[in-house]
């Protein structure tokens, strides 16, 4: 069996007794009975069973205490918004469809759950993103491209996996408001190509079926080769009989799954296909295809993540961090409206740091969404700790003086959101961190990702504090609350080493943005030099004097791409912030940071601070014995242990090597081989 994550029933908040009279009854004004709707009355049910062993009745009449849910007519609510409001002993939830009824019966259980929901409540939620995703990496052989939670819970031996815990999927990320999600790797290859051909297509439509009843549409990747194995024996998109190909293929696959939401692609990339082998460019290739897809209303996702990974390191000249807008900024305005463009945060590739990506704020008439990982690639496996929304908040936050309209939202946040220009459409996916182990993400915390990411990509403007509080409180329920020997609230002390863990992986990682100092292939662990000489443009070009990749205008003119001040900033050493100076610039390990530091001190500090806060951290967790649910407890403590012995090499491997390349001593006189 598999846990239940944040939506553990059996578990019982504080003031389990206070709530009970909403779950008598349950009246329904407005809604077709449809399969959403009984699906939102099914999870009240789930909960009322769990937390109190009884069951709505459903009534014809608001009751004197239960939950209503009404039509509401209201617009400003749009497709996906709610009300929720307490009049005498009833909990209203407003909407204008049963897809929101979904959203708002979590958040209605969760206020529930958090003893937040008072007679006072009166709440209204819209969500800030349109497209609110997670994309698998899943292979149809049951392994999971850069998962850390186990095997593919969708498919196993080539073949689809359709059992309880789809639906369990399917109500867990409903929860925290996911709207879409593509369950195949964007590596589509061998059996995953059949997914939309008479071999799998029956299977991939009950799927899609399961959870549309949770308001989500599901998309596939697709293989952008696919036409090469068939009559036009061509995958240009320029030409008309390959276009015509896609145009039936499209009929054929709408005709079997008409609830798909459309493909997301990955083309030109990492050895994958793409319309560049036919001289063509990126929008006649994502263009043909959502030509094919518009009568169908489907969409098409295409990424942004194109770069050369044949580099030869001699190559001092050619920069990947340049490889996105490089490709992709003088195509804004040529994508079809049914298009969107998804980029990752960053210039390069997930790194515990980066800075953002100048495609936001670089592409003004295109539709965006920001991708993230939440599968911890460069960021501990889920064996460390690593809780990523703090990362993300400063992501979105980014300012990118996209235009000077005061008026309209430039962020990245205001752009994926469609606020920053009328009529554009866009969001926010996360590389997803679930696989079929017994807690669905390997680290039990890790879990505090996958609930962040729903929760953020709903509302922009939670603090990931706030998250992270939330999801302990529902996730440890009842034994949040209970103290540990030195009087901390079990709840407090979860979320301090949540809130600690990003900044102390940085820290004994990677310092001052530099990144790729991991193990190639795998990506756990250190291995300064790994990527130095190899193919992947991944390089931090260290030698006696210092260390960095010069990005500004005397180097690789990267820093060049960006906007007004942030283009002022990135090029010129003394404004770049601290964090990010390796990524921008070839520095001395004897330059002085903002910090006042230098930076082979910083280096120092960093690594030895890190490694003993993760000691901390191991030592902290074990306060929790006996307080909390035994098996968290031991999932935990076994990563803990493991995290310290890779915090242990990062901190001695990376001080050694610089110490050793410099040899200039630590200040501070501590050990270093
Ligand atoms: C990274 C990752 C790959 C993945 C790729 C992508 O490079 O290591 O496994 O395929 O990103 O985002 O497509």
């Amino acid at each position: 069996m598999w846990t239940q994550c944040w939506i553990d029933y059996s578990n019982l908040p504080k003031n389990s007794q206070a709530y009970a009279g909403y779950f008598s009854a349950l009246y329904v004004d407005g809604f077709k009975k449809d399969e959403v709707i009984s699906t939102a009355y099914g999870e009240l049910k789930k909960a009322a069973e769990g937390l109190y062993g009884c069951t709505p009745e459903v009534e014809l009449e608001v009751p004197e205490s239960g939950i209503a849910f009404i039509r509401s007519e209201d617009e400003s609510l749009g497709k996906e918004g709610y009300r929720i409001h307490v009049k005498d002993n009833v909990a209203f939830i407003e909407a204008a469809t049963s897809a929101a009824v979904i959203y708002a019966t979590f958040r209605l259980l969760a206020l529930i759950r958090t003893s937040a929901l008072t007679p006072d409540t009166d709440i209204t939620e819209v969500p800030d993103n349109p497209i609110r995703m997670l994309d698998h990496w899943d292979n149809m052989d049951g392994s999971i491209e850069r998962g850390y939670s186990g095997n593919s819970f969708f498919f196993e031996d080539n073949d689809l996996v359709i059992n309880e815990r789809t639906t369990d999927y399917a109500r867990l990320i409903a929860s925290v408001g996911i709207n879409a999600v593509a369950i195949n790797n964007v590596n589509v290859k061998d059996a995953a190509t059949d997914l939309v051909n008479d071999r799998f297509i029956a299977k991939v439509s009950r799927l899609t079926e399961i959870f549309a009843c949770y308001g989500i549409k599901m998309f596939l990747s697709l293989n952008y080769a696919m036409p090469i194995e068939y009559e036009p024996a061509s995958a240009d998109p320029l030409d008309p009989a390959v276009r015509e190909w896609w145009k039936h293929k499209m009929d054929e696959i709408y005709r079997a799954v008409p609830g798909l939401g459309g493909f997301l692609v990955k083309a030109d990339s990492e050895g994958r296909p793409g319309p560049f082998t036919y001289g063509r460019n990126q929008a006649d290739g994502a263009n043909m295809l959502a030509e094919a897809i518009k009568p169908h209303g489907g969409i098409i996702i295409w990424r942004c993540f194109v770069y050369n990974c044949q580099q030869d390191w001699r190559d001092l000249k050619t920069d990947r961090a340049r490889a996105g807008y490089d490709y992709f900024s003088s195509l804004d305005g040529e994508f079809a409206d049914n298009v969107i463009l998804q980029i990752k945060n960053g210039p390069m590739d997930f790194q515990p740091r980066e800075p953002v990506s100048p495609l936001f704020g670089g592409l003004r008439k295109t539709n965006q969404i920001l991708e993230v990982q939440i599968a911890q690639e460069y960021t501990g496996h889920q064996i460390d700790l690593c809780y990523l929304i703090p990362w993300f908040k400063q992501i979105l936050a980014f300012e990118t003086y996209m235009n000077n309209d005061p008026e309209s939202d430039t962020t990245v946040a205001g752009i994926i959101g469609g606020r920053a220009r009328k009529g554009s459409t866009g969001g926010m996916v996360a590389v997803t961190n679930t696989g079929n182990d017994e807690n669905w993400t390997g680290n039990d915390l890790a879990a505090a990702n996958l609930y962040g990411f729903g929760r953020l990509a709903w509302d922009t403007s939670l603090a990931a504090e706030d998250i992270a509080r939330e999801w302990t409180s529902l996730t440890y329920a009842g034994d949040a609350e209970k103290q540990t020997a030195d009087g901390e609230r079990a709840g407090d002390l979860i979320l301090r080493l949540l809130m600690g863990s990003w900044p102390t992986y940085e820290k004994y990682t990677a310092p001052l943005g530099i990144g790729w100092m991991v193990k190639v292939h795998d990506h756990y662990g250190p291995s300064v030099e790994g990527y130095e000489y190899d193919r992947w443009g991944t390089y931090i070009r260290a030698d006696w004097e210092g260390l960095g990749v010069e990005r500004g205008p005397e180097g690789t003119g990267f820093a060049l791409q960006y906007n007004g001040p942030n283009k002022e900033m990135f090029s010129d050493i003394e404004k770049t912030p601290d964090e990010l100076i390796l990524f921008f610039h070839k520095t001395k390990y004897t330059h002085v940071l903002h910090s006042g530091k230098t930076v082979i001190q910083h280096i120092y500090d960093t690594h030895f601070e890190g490694y003993d806060e993760v000691l901390k951290m191991q030592k902290d967790w074990q306060k929790l014995k006996g307080l909390i649910d035994e098996r968290s407890f031991a999932n935990v403590s076994e990563r803990f242990e493991r995290q310290a012995a890779n915090a242990r090499e990062w901190c001695d491997i990376v001080n050694s090597y610089f110490h050793r390349r410099c040899g200039i001593d630590d200040e501070k006189g501590r050990t270093i081989y």
